[in-house]
């Protein structure tokens, strides 16, 4: 883990946080560069000699610093708006190892993904090919795109971050393939179908129904080479989660190599050559857009406790910082850990409530944490917020955003 404690203060590397928090006003996200980059690495690992693209979900963590470091370290970019693209190639992803994703992507997005000439477009829709084939045809300019898929699986995770289930406004079951094969044959050589693509959800723990959704998606795959397209990218999303109530990565570490050997097992062998890759090897390129994994332990939301404030029910400590700036835990109930930069040794544990300034009951960041006494004054840290945390924050009530730090 990236932060951890020394004596009673928390530390990032050499960094005392307190001393940090000190020397900023308001509210820090702080994030460890160092410990996105591990996981990058190992999640590349975890693929082993499978020919993969890894391409980094930016809604989870826009940080411009970050998106250096990753374009840097190799990584591809997924995006889901102009905006996304736009941070992408500032940060140095090149134009050809960015993914466009989305259901909702405006003709005025499409031109842009395709003027740039970007890797490939998910497709969501028949009236997204569509458009996309006009806009092709317009520019007289070709564009790579993915089909993605709605495998109709029902990941155990928030009903909110499911997405490949058949109830979920994402993706597109086998029922719409004879609409989009009529746009293809028509446009087929301005819009080349290069892939499939999937993404069953988020914080997924275990993998049993991202194995469902491929072996599901496996035969639309091969029904589509055998038709003559030259697929050769499968893509199977993000959505590997980690363990919020708990600072030992070791589950998630497992859970990173078992994705490895089940993209090997289902996809390593069975996806034959369709054509040279660029690396020289032979066979389908599998893709992945991870965010969480990958950013989401890195990074913690730094508060300073303005009142305690004690009822007969409870104890509440209210922060500078609440659900505007992480609203994990009021939109899916999220329970993230609570660090204070400073632990009092020989007080008294007592349980609290740290709340936010927000004038609304759902602006609660932790309910009933035990903690030793907490004082007025006090910093306090939210973990595990690297992954939608400042990406989702808002000036609800008309507060500024947290200031955002990045160590290396
Ligand atoms: N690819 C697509 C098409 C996605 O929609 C997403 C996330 C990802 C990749 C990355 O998923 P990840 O590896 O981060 O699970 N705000 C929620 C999570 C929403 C995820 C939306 N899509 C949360 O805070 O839990």
């Amino acid at each position: 883990m990236p932060f951890t404690y020394r004596e009673n203060r928390l530390f990032c590397g050499e960094r005392d946080l307190l001393d940090l928090a000190r020397s900023v006003s308001g509210p820090i996200y702080v994030y460890s560069v160092q410990d996105i980059l591990e996981r990058a690495r190992r999640l590349r690992s975890a693929f082993g000699r499978v020919p993969h693209a890894i391409h980094y979900a930016m809604k989870a963590n826009g940080n411009a610093e970050i998106l250096r470091r990753l374009a840097r370290e190799g990584l591809g970019a997924d995006t889901v708006s102009a905006g996304e693209i736009e941070d992408a190639l500032a940060a140095g992803f090149a134009p050809n190892s960015i993914v466009f994703s989305g259901v909702g992507k405006t003709r005025h997005e499409i031109e842009f993904a395709v003027r740039l000439g970007i890797k490939q477009i998910n497709i969501e829709s028949p009236q997204e090919l569509e458009r996309v084939a006009q806009v092709a045809m317009h520019l007289e300019k070709p564009i790579d795109v993915a089909f993605r898929m709605n495998p109709d699986v029902n990941p155990q995770t928030h009903p909110y971050i499911t997405t490949g289930f058949r109830e979920n406004k994402f993706g597109m079951d086998e029922s719409f393939l004879p609409e989009l094969l009529r746009i293809l044959q028509r446009d087929g050589a301005r819009v080349r179908l290069r892939g499939l693509t999937l993404h069953i959800g988020s914080q997924l723990t275990e993998l049993a129904s991202l194995e469902e959704a491929i072996t599901k998606t496996l035969p639309v795959f091969h029904d589509l080479r055998g038709r003559g397209f030259p697929l050769d990218r499968f893509d199977i999303g993000g959505g590997l989660g980690i363990h919020y109530g708990s600072d030992d990565t070791s589950a998630e570490f497992q859970l990173m190599s078992e994705y490895g050997q089940l993209v090997h097992r289902l996809l390593g062998a069975t996806l034959p050559t369709s054509g040279r890759m660029n690396d020289g090897s032979l066979g389908c390129e599998i893709m992945c857009e991870p965010g969480r994994m990958l950013v989401a332990r890195s990074g913690l939301l730094i508060g300073q406790v303005q009142y305690i404030k004690s009822t007969p029910q409870k104890t509440f400590v209210i922060l500078d910082t609440g659900m505007h700036h992480l609203l994990r835990p009021a939109l899916y109930q999220a329970q993230h850990r609570v660090l204070p930069l400073e632990t009092r040794v020989d007080s008294i544990t007592k349980p609290y409530d740290i709340v936010g300034p927000i004038c609304e009951s759902s602006d609660v960041l932790a309910k009933n944490v035990v903690l030793p006494e907490i004082r007025q004054g006090d910093y306090v840290a939210i973990a595990d917020a690297g992954a939608y945390g400042y990406s989702m924050a808002s000036f609800y009530n008309r507060h500024a955003l947290p200031t955002e730090i990045v160590l290396d």
